[in-house]
């Protein structure tokens, strides 16, 4: 008797530091980016989707607003290096989108990476 609740005691220990473990890596997981991403931002790896789903339904091919293509990374490099890109998705009194400015994060990745010289 006083042996099987040593043993049920230390069965139940093994399941709860089990426990504890799997708790603990849960956070790890899901944790934000690290905060050097900025490093690693590239056209193709995050900045073409962040165009893409912002600006490119209304700047696509040699018709797009204001004159401005951002289809293609010469493009998109282009107005980064003109000064132009880094204007408008900051300038909340005339802003791009037009009808409101990115997310901070976004906008913040997009002005990282002009300042790194626009990697492909
Ligand atoms: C809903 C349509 C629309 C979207 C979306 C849009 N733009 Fe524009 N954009 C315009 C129009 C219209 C103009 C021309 C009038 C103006 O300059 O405000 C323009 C002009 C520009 C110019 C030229 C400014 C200059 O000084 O010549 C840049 C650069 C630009 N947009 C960048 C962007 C970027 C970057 C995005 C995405 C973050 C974006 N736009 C999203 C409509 C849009």
């Amino acid at each position: 008797m006083g042996k099987s609740v040593y043993i049920v005691t230390f069965i139940l220990l093994g399941v709860l530091i089990s426990c504890e473990n799997k708790k603990g890596l849960l956070p790890a997981k899901s944790a934000p980016l690290p905060v050097n991403a900025c490093d690693s931002i590239k056209y193709m790896n995050g900045i073409k989707t962040i165009i893409d789903n912002a600006c490119v339904s209304c700047h696509s091919g040699p018709f797009g607003s204001g004159g401005v293509d951002l289809t293609t990374y010469t493009n998109v490099k282009a107005r980064a290096t003109d000064g132009r890109l880094k204007d408008r998705i900051t300038n909340s009194s005339n802003p791009m989108p037009p009808f409101g400015l990115m997310s901070s994060s976004k906008v913040d990745s997009v002005l990282c990476w002009i300042d790194k010289g626009g990697p492909l």
